[in-house]
């Protein structure tokens, strides 16, 4: 049997999404009681990590271990990938020695490109044009504080980018609105956003997103790759901040997200980490809990 993929959050169905929710939000409860469990057991995660990492490699890395297994971290300083080896030859080899591979890069096409000529399944750990793990775990500390979201409203606040072309991928397969509040000449692939006009709708003003939302989400104006363009984008982005105030016309019981790493002073103000409303340290504790449900599922091709 092919393996399967988790390249964008479309690689899963709706109802699959949903369970490895489930089961992520069960498998913290067990960690958290100090329950041993070994499902993958002398199972290998190979990393590949093209760019910088906090949260995505300790989680992968500390969820191996903790079900049982090893991951390897592997860099482009130190691999042949870094010295030209095609992404195909090294797909081959290293998916005949291990059970699944991650890859943090720049072009998603590396990722599509190791995929389709890996044995193993493949996790996209965030390209320049996605980030669908980090979506895993957002949507399970949504639900972990609210319930569904299904209905709901969430306001997107800032670039165009990776993480926000995910929560257009989110709006459909979990059935929520999305408001983008960007400005001109940031906005989301003009293709991604037709694929989903039912869901995703672009304004400029960010107080016409965040009104009556039920989430707010917002990442750094700069992302990898683009640090040459931070001191445009500062200026740029100027009224793209969730402050108290933005949190005020969302609904009253509407949360907060950010991936982290955070800029405070920039896309978000000083006091909003730790905002009432704030869930960013679960969101980010839940990266753990909800890719050791994604492993188990693309290793063992199962959620219990
Ligand atoms: N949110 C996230 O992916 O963080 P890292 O860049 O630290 O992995
Ligand atoms: N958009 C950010 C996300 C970091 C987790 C970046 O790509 O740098």
């Amino acid at each position: 049997m092919a393996a399967r993929h988790f390249l964008t959050l479309n690689d899963l169905s709706s109802d699959e999404l949903e369970s490895l929710l489930d089961h992520g939000t069960k498998l913290r409860s067990e960690w958290r009681r100090g329950i041993v469990r070994e499902t993958l057991k002398n199972r290998v995660l190979a990393m590949i990590f093209e760019k910088s990492s906090t949260r995505t490699r300790v989680s992968f890395e500390a969820g191996m271990t903790q079900l049982g297994g090893a991951a390897l971290f592997l860099s482009p300083r130190d691999t042949q990938l870094g010295r030209g080896e095609p992404v195909e030859d090294s797909a081959i080899v290293i998916s005949s020695m291990v059970d699944a591979v991650m890859i943090r890069t720049f072009a998603h096409k590396t990722v599509e490109q190791f995929a389709a000529a890996s044995r193993a399944p493949v996790i996209n750990a965030l390209t320049d044009d996605f980030h669908p793990c980090q979506l895993l775990a957002d949507m399970q500390t949504y639900r972990e504080h609210r319930g569904s979201i299904r209905g709901g409203t969430v306001a997107w606040i800032g670039d165009g980018n990776n993480m926000c072309q995910s929560y257009i991928n989110a709006a459909t397969q979990f059935g929520f609105n999305l408001r983008v509040a960007c400005p001109e000449g940031y906005e989301p692939d003009s293709k991604l956003l037709d694929a989903h006009k039912d869901k995703v709708s672009v304004v400029r003003d960010p107080e016409d997103a965040a009104r009556g939302a039920d989430l707010l989400v917002t990442d750094v104006w700069a992302s990898m790759g683009q640090e040459d363009e931070q001191k445009a984008r500062e200026k740029t982005f100027r009224d793209y901040q969730i402050n108290p105030g933005l949190m005020n016309l969302a609904n009253r019981d509407a949360l907060f997200m950010h991936c982290l790493p955070a800029h405070r002073g920039e896309e978000i103000s000083a006091d909003m980490m730790d905002h009432p409303r704030s869930v960013v340290w679960d969101e980010a504790e839940n990266r753990l809990h909800a890719q050791k449900a994604l492993l188990e599922f693309l290793i063992l091709n199962r959620l219990d």
